[in-house]
């Protein structure tokens, strides 16, 4: 299948095209359910646990993917327990991080079983766009209890608390984030402008290209261009398939609706 682009469209890869060349292999190949998952109540009930049982696991074959679907398709409960199943805090940060100010994890990460590759990250990260005020908080909390140089040297050395949070966002990418490294986040553009989400871009690829590692849930447009990527898109019925960028839901009702916002919202305005 060739890549489907239209006239001044992003040129991304086909579906089916192999991984780019040079392309790193990936540290995390696949995920699955393993012996000790549940079966009824949160999360096993999720549509999306159900299709990672029924399918036998989901795989990653690129240095990027993306998790896209409508929020409550699960992309949360799924990269969390991606990050548990990897060693990573479920509430966001390197395996350095055992903090946890909410006990509200789901027992999915220890049920999954991950397949890695012969590769080893040099580092690992879990970026959850709605609890990193809290690492930031605990990066504090170890560097204000000394010990060893400060963690925050990492992070291009200012506090984190004394960021904007889309700043605190760059300064991870930036400084904290290296080639190498493992890293799973949670809708990292939250508190991203447009011109944060397109460095963002630039760095997830630029990382990708030194061997670096990215799954990404997001509804972030703007992100899913970055090159090479894989797109899976969650539909309704919980199971997922690869899509271009082209015909990923953010990007076909964000285009749309740029198109003409006057129609959009009067449409919009009449349904309500
Ligand atoms: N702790 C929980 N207990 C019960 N249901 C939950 C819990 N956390 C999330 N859910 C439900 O699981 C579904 C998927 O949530 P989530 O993974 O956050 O979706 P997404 O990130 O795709 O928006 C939602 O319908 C949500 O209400
Ligand atoms: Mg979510």
């Amino acid at each position: 299948m060739s890549p489907r682009r239209g006239p001044g469209r992003t040129r991304v890869r086909g579906l089916d095209e192999a991984p780019p060349p040079g392309a790193a292999e990936v540290f995390v190949q696949h995920v699955r359910l393993g012996p000790d998952a549940g079966t009824d109540g949160y999360p096993y009930d999720l549509p999306v646990v159900r299709a990672l049982r029924a399918s036998g696991g989901l795989a990653f074959d690129r240095p990027v993917t993306f998790l896209v679907g409508h929020n409550g398709s699960g992309k949360s409960t799924l990269v969390e327990a991606l990050a548990v199943a990897l060693g990573l805090n479920a509430e966001g940060g390197s395996q350095n991080f055992r903090f946890a100010t909410a006990d509200a994890h789901s027992p999915l990460g220890e049920a999954l079983v991950v397949r890695h590759g012969r590769r080893k990250p040099r580092s690992r990260y879990f970026l959850r766009a709605e609890s990193f005020f809290n690492v930031a908080s605990e990066i504090d909390r170890l560097d204000r209890e000394g010990g060893g140089p400060p963690i925050i040297d990492g992070y291009g050395g200012v506090p984190l608390h004394e960021r904007s949070h889309g700043e605190s966002f760059l300064d991870l990418f930036v400084h904290r984030f290296g080639p190498d490294g493992l890293y799973v986040l949670d809708e990292p553009e939250a508190a991203l402008s447009p011109q944060g989400a397109m460095a963002v871009l630039a760095r997830v690829h630029e990382l990708a290209r030194a061997g670096a590692q990215f799954v990404i849930a997001t509804h972030s447009p703007i992100l899913l261009a970055v090159p090479d990527a894989r797109i899976l898109e969650i539909g309704d019925d919980g199971s997922w398939h690869a899509v271009a960028y082209d015909e990923a839901m953010p990007v076909v009702l964000t285009r749309g609706f740029l198109a003409d916002p006057a129609r959009h919202v009067a449409e919009l305005l009449e349904d309500g």
